[in-house]
């Protein structure tokens, strides 16, 4: 007998501000809106086989809260783009420290060619990997990168 898995669950969370996107400092972020990137990712996570749950907070709490559901749900990968919390937040990165599935950073700008305070990222310790500065792509290369270190 051949048991069918279900669907790789992948979870992508968009830090602060994020949700301005296509407004916010479009010589830097581009004018691409979390809508359409969003919609973007979800599209391929039909292509892919993945279900893609998308997930934006301007707070830092309801960031750790959602990473304390995917790891209750066991959740198979995580798409982080943790914005101003990345140089900030020791509790995103405590919480991504329970996770066991893989987990890719993602920053639409290059954060080490901007300002000195951002180029220290807290979470890229803990996480697979990083894709920063190609802009929006960056989150379809990611869960293509997960799709297979889901595997
Ligand atoms: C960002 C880079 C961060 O430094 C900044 O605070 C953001 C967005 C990016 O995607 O390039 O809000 O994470």
């Amino acid at each position: 007998m051949t048991v069918e898995k279900e669907h790789p669950r992948v979870v992508v969370i968009h830090g602060p501000n994020l949700n301005m996107l296509g407004q916010r400092e479009p010589e830097t972020y581009g004018r691409t809106t979390l809508d359409s990137i969003d919609k973007e990712i979800k599209a391929l996570g039909i292509e892919l086989d993945i279900e893609v749950e998308t997930f934006q907070s301007n707070s830092e709490g309801a960031i750790v809260s959602i990473i304390h559901r995917v790891f209750e749900e066991n959740i198979d990968g995580v798409i982080i783009n943790p914005a101003a919390y990345t140089h900030t937040s020791v509790a995103i990165r405590d919480a991504l420290l329970l996770l066991a599935c893989p987990v890719i950073e993602v920053h639409l700008s290059n954060i080490y060619k901007r300002e000195k305070f951002r180029h220290t990222s807290l979470v890229s310790g803990v996480v697979n990997a990083q894709i920063t500065g190609l802009g929006s792509l960056g989150y379809s290369l990611a869960l293509r990168a997960l799709k297979e270190l889901m595997k």
